[in-house]
């Protein structure tokens, strides 16, 4: 009788625990309703941001790229790309050859040092062209001028194809004076420093463009880049009618959305957690990409991090011990997120991978981590899923279809890597844009071969324009 009513008692707290673990999982799980009102607001913000009088203050801000269209399978050459906006900085060399389509690539991989990122402007170009020099001595190019594209993955405000201005920098990097130049001077400028080569820059491409092109030179139904990576964007194909910012009204221009910085004005606040809050308020840009900060990779991690936190916090986890590892930012990649979500692996390698991370949990604690982590990317997959539902409805609708068939190429470690996002991220489009058929297509390097791609047409224009 006592030991019985002892079993009720520990029966009773491990229910009471387990409402208390449930209440901050409901709270990622956000119901159909919701998920359309966040694809009207994204919607809405796309126009904003194409409209003239509603630009200056929108949040997504829809930049043109001065990329017209996609490859048409005759270019032809070698080329250097450049790759700045994940954790590495890249150096392409890039040939394509026209008929067979093939696209042959070399690439060397530079880390940048976390004190170059946040460090000055000058430094970090000085850093890129030390590393281009590397390279160019490493594949015997020294002295040789290719056409170079610039896969510059940050927000920038264009007028031509190769002029660019930052408008902010996002994810890691911090920089100082760099918003509101022109990146292709600053490399330009960089260049003339070392004194050393010369490079003939013809295009600074977004990565979601690169993507985009890269599958578009496949399958022409491709017109809508998607990158669910480190940072969350999306660029497609949109009729020049509705870009009130450039002038001419024939035919269609790629957009860079920069959808990331959704929900900056607060149209989202109502989904937002505390725990979204305090990744916010924690990150480099507060206050900034608060979209980009619920879908990407940079991201989910410190999201599930803060849930920990406050559930040990709660005496829910890891016997109520906040760990020094625990309070350490960064701890959770994507990487160690996508493992632990893993339908294959047994709850003892979830813990042996959390003992990894230097976090000592039980088997009761891997089941709750294991349960936040699915919550938080479930989350994210179909808010990113609510975002592309906007996209293909609005392309849909502005075409006067009654379907629209297209296919959307991405790239990034979360939809390349994780067990379950790409799968949730497609069942959220096909249940909220029904109308929509879309196919999406894995792309393989889109930031490296897309942007020679990119470089190849608008070298061939530049040429016809000077003929
Ligand atoms: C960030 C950048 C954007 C880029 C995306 C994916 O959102 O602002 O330009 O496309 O990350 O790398």
């Amino acid at each position: 009788t006592k030991g019985a009513a002892m079993v009720t008692a520990v029966a009773s707290r491990v229910q009471a625990q387990r409402k208390q673990i449930d209440k901050v999982l409901a709270l990622f799980q956000l119901t159909r309703e919701q998920l359309i009102g966040v694809q009207d607001k994204m919607r809405t913000e796309l126009e904003y941001g194409l409209k003239k009088k509603t630009h200056a203050l929108a949040t997504v801000k829809m930049l043109p790229t001065y990329v017209y269209g996609m490859p048409d399978g005759t270019e032809k050459g070698k080329f250097l790309a450049l790759d700045l906006g994940g954790t590495n900085f890249r150096v392409l060399l890039v040939k394509i050859r026209s008929g067979r389509k093939s696209v042959r690539m070399y690439n060397k991989i530079f880390a940048i040092p976390l004190e170059i990122m946040q460090g000055t402007g000058e430094e970090l170009f000085d850093h890129i062209v030390q590393c281009i020099a590397d390279f160019l001595d490493y594949m015997g190019l020294k002295g040789v001028q290719l056409p170079l594209g610039f896969t510059f993955s940050f927000p920038c405000r264009q007028t031509c194809i190769d002029k660019g201005t930052l408008v902010g920098w996002t994810k890691g990097f911090k920089a100082t004076d760099c918003e509101g130049e022109d990146v292709v001077d600053m490399l330009r400028e960089a260049i003339k420093r070392r004194n050393e080569f010369d490079l003939d820059i013809v295009a600074i491409v977004n990565d979601t463009v690169g993507t985009m092109m890269t599958c578009g030179y496949e399958d022409p139904n491709c017109e809508i880049g998607l990158i669910a990576g480190t940072g969350s964007n999306v660029c497609y194909m949109e009729e020049m009618r509705n870009i009130e910012l450039v002038e001419g009204d024939e035919g269609r221009m790629c957009i860079n959305t920069e959808w990331g910085a959704f929900g900056d004005n607060g149209c989202i606040d109502d989904i937002c957690t505390q725990y979204d809050k305090e990744v916010d308020e924690g990150s480099l840009n507060s206050g900034k990409q608060r979209y980009e900060k619920m879908t990407s990779g940079m991201y989910l991690g410190e999201i599930v991090r803060q849930i920990l936190i406050d559930l040990t916090r709660q005496g829910l986890l890891f016997r109520g011990q906040i760990s020094q590892r625990l309070r350490t930012r960064g701890i959770f990649e994507t990487k160690f997120l996508s493992q632990i979500e893993s339908d294959r692996l047994a709850l003892l390698q979830v813990r042996r991978i959390l003992q990894q991370l230097g976090l000592d949990s039980t088997c009761e604690d891997s089941i709750v981590v294991k349960e936040v982590c699915g919550a938080v990317s479930r989350r994210a997959a179909q808010l990113c899923g609510a975002g592309m539902a906007a996209i293909v409805e609005k392309r849909r609708e502005d075409q006067g279809l009654e379907h629209f068939k297209v296919t959307v190429g991405v790239d990034g470690t979360l939809y390349k890597l994780h067990p379950h996002f790409s799968r949730i991220l497609q069942e959220t489009v096909k249940d909220l844009a029904p109308q929509c058929d879309v196919t999406f297509m894995l792309s393989e390097d889109g930031s490296g071969k897309g942007a020679a791609l990119i470089t190849a047409v608008a070298k061939r224009l530049q040429q016809q324009g000077k003929e």
